[in-house]
């Protein structure tokens, strides 16, 4: 893993007021490029840590870095960081406050001081990103649930962070909802934005990220996401259970039908592929 580092917390300890200690020492890294699930049971801390990341909330102690520096919780310090990290949160209803789509997506953008015409491009290019142009002059009250939650991540992204934070992203869309939002992230992704995402889907998460970080009471433990969403012992600690493609490819190894060092399938497709090939059928 030698992607640069693009937002940290360094022993950074949090509880909220008359609340439990939620983070205690916890160093945690955004790498650029890397597509990060955060797993973990609720109320294991997955809002918590992503609002530490994005600013919203201060650590007590230790700091949060950005490329690096120190990031100073003053105006210049504030917009530094919400150039670089924008978090959308779980409830649309949360973010979203214009009356119209377009309003609410420019909110950002001219809240940065930017001309009217890069206000424009912006919120074009936001609304294409999530192939919501057609709601731009839509009252916001209008929209379907879907239609808000992609409301509120245009609005993230009309910033250009060059990291996008997602709270359950996935939690309440549909089947079709759900793979339209993974297609978006995968643009977004190719055109050089770093995605994380918060989850208790093993299965997403396995077939999505690239690292995955675990909750668990003794902190964060964070590698690339094979390796640890098979780790039985820290997914027990988390309170999840093993993704069905890490169980899949137990049984094919144990069969000889996918070598010890080949991949495990992700997706129902992807076992399909595996099968086939083995068996020619
Ligand atoms: N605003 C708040 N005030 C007090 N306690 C809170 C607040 N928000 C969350 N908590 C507590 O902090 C812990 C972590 O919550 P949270 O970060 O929301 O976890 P998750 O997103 O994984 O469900 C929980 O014990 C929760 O009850
Ligand atoms: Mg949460």
């Amino acid at each position: 893993m030698s992607e640069p580092v693009l937002v940290a917390l360094r022993g950074a300890s949090f509880a909220y007021e008359d609340g439990p200690v939620v983070v205690d020492g916890l160093d945690f890294e955004v790498r650029g490029g890397r597509a990060l699930a955060l797993l973990g049971r609720n109320g294991s801390g997955k809002t918590t840590l992503m609002r530490l990341l994005s600013g919203g909330l201060r650590p007590r102690t230790g700091e949060l870095t950005v490329e690096g520096r120190a990031v100073g919780y003053d105006r210049k310090g504030l917009t530094r960081l919400r150039t670089t990290v924008q978090l959308v949160v779980q409830d649309p209803d949360d973010q979203l406050f214009a009356a119209s789509v377009g309003q609410d997506v420019s909110f950002g953008p001219l809240n940065l001081g930017l001309s009217d015409v890069e206000v424009r491009a912006r919120v074009d290019e936001a609304l294409a990103a999530l192939d919501i142009t057609a709601l731009a002059d839509r009252p916001t009250h209008l929209l379907s649930y879907g239609q808000r939650k992609r409301t509120a991540i245009a609005g993230a992204v009309a910033m250009r962070p060059r990291v996008l934070i997602l709270d359950e992203p996935t939690a309440g869309l549909d089947p079709d909802g759900q793979e339209r939002l993974l297609a978006t992230l995968d643009g977004l992704r190719a055109s050089g934005t770093t995605v994380v995402m918060a989850t208790h889907d093993v299965d997403l998460a396995l077939r999505w990220a690239d690292d995955a970080a675990l909750l668990t009471p003794s902190g964060a433990h964070t590698g690339p996401a094979a390796a640890m969403l098979a780790r039985t012992d820290l997914l027990g600690q988390a309170g999840l259970r093993l993704p069905w493609g890490i169980a899949a490819a137990e049984l094919l190894r144990a069969q000889g039908l996918l070598p010890a060092a080949a991949p495990g399938p992700r997706t129902a497709e992807e076992l399909s592929a595996l099968t086939t090939a083995r068996t020619g059928t």
